[in-house]
């Protein structure tokens, strides 16, 4: 069994000095091996085939810069609901089934709406969009994602001028993912963001890696990607999606409020209450290239410095 440092290292102390949770994170490992022996149980689930995306060139990628071997972006993972270890999603989630799939809006819309996932894909073009990706546990990789603008998605949508933020919700079934049956920290996922947040042009409503659909463990069938975020902003595995007048309540927040804020801006002046941020471990980099700077909104100050014109980003993280 681990010890309380061995357990995934975004885990808030706050949340292992609980004596509930700490066991409940702590039987996680143990569930791996069960789950492991009920996967062969479950004849039924095949194995989604990775099903290529035609995908059109995007100004919104980075140039010039080397994208992250897919076996790292694969197999080095974060997604409690199957695990805590970066080893555990794509050991887990192999059988997590991804289709059918549904996507239910609802709260501040004109009218309450279903999208199927068959929809989703067809709803505009799919444009490949290479992004910086940035851990709060202070790792990042180069991905090149596939997708369209939340904010065509948000569109169809019609929300009313009421609604100032929307929330995501990651899929509720324990039955499937072995995390959410020994992790006590209040699932569902959820995560949200300011309406003029989810309506940039960069956010990005994910449906691939590397001109396929994504592999299970990176959020199959669809995610959310907000690149000058940190990564947990990004919520996998999307079932629901609330417009709210109000700013919603969010995982991680919940489980640490003073070391995960709503905004989770990245930006290395502002360090994370247990480890500093003012610089990376790039994974899959060559030894003498491990560490580079960090940059402000993860580099994407030009397009989204403005959203936060006025905000005490210390206060606001
Ligand atoms: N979404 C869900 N539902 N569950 C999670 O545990 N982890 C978040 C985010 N989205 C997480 C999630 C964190 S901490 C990160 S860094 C990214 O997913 C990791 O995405 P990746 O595994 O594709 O790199």
């Amino acid at each position: 069994m681990r010890t309380p440092s061995e357990i995934a290292e975004i885990t808030p102390k706050s949340a292992y000095q609980n004596r509930r949770q700490f066991m409940a994170a702590a039987a996680a490992t143990a569930g791996v091996a069960a789950f492991a022996g009920e996967r062969f149980l479950r004849p039924e689930q095949a194995v989604e085939a990775a099903t290529k995306l035609t995908t059109a060139k995007s100004q919104l990628s980075l140039q010039g810069v080397e994208p992250t071997a897919y076996k790292d972006i694969t197999s080095y993972n974060n997604f409690y609901e199957f695990g805590t270890a970066k080893s555990d999603p794509s050991e887990n989630a192999q059988h997590f089934k991804t289709y059918p799939w549904n996507v239910k809006v609802s709260g501040l819309v004109k009218q309450p709406k279903t999208f199927s996932i068959d929809q989703l894909l067809k709803l505009r073009p799919q444009e490949e969009r290479i992004y910086r990706f940035r851990c709060v546990e202070g790792w990042s990789m180069v991905v090149p994602w596939a997708g369209y603008s939340l904010s065509e998605f948000i569109k169809e949508c019609d929300p009313l001028p009421s609604a100032k933020f929307v929330q995501f919700l990651t899929l509720n079934d324990p039955s499937q993912m072995p995390g959410m049956r020994e992790a006590n920290i209040g699932w569902p996922y959820s995560e949200g963001l300011r309406m003029d947040e989810a309506m940039h042009p960069l956010t990005l409503l994910t449906f691939g890696i590397y001109g396929e659909t994504l592999p299970n463990q990176d959020g199959a069938p669809v995610r959310l990607i907000v690149p000058w975020k940190y990564g947990f902003k990004s919520a996998k595995s999307i079932a629901q999606v609330k417009f709210l007048d109000k700013m919603p309540h969010t995982t991680w927040n919940d489980l640490a409020a003073n070391e995960y804020g709503f905004y989770s801006n990245v930006n290395p002046e502002v360090d994370h209450p247990r480890w500093s941020q003012k610089t990376e471990r790039v994974i899959g980099a060559p030894i003498w290239k491990q560490r580079q700077p960090t940059l402000m909104f993860n580099g994407y100050a030009d397009q989204v410095a403005s959203l936060y014109k006025g905000m005490d980003l210390r206060k606001n993280y």
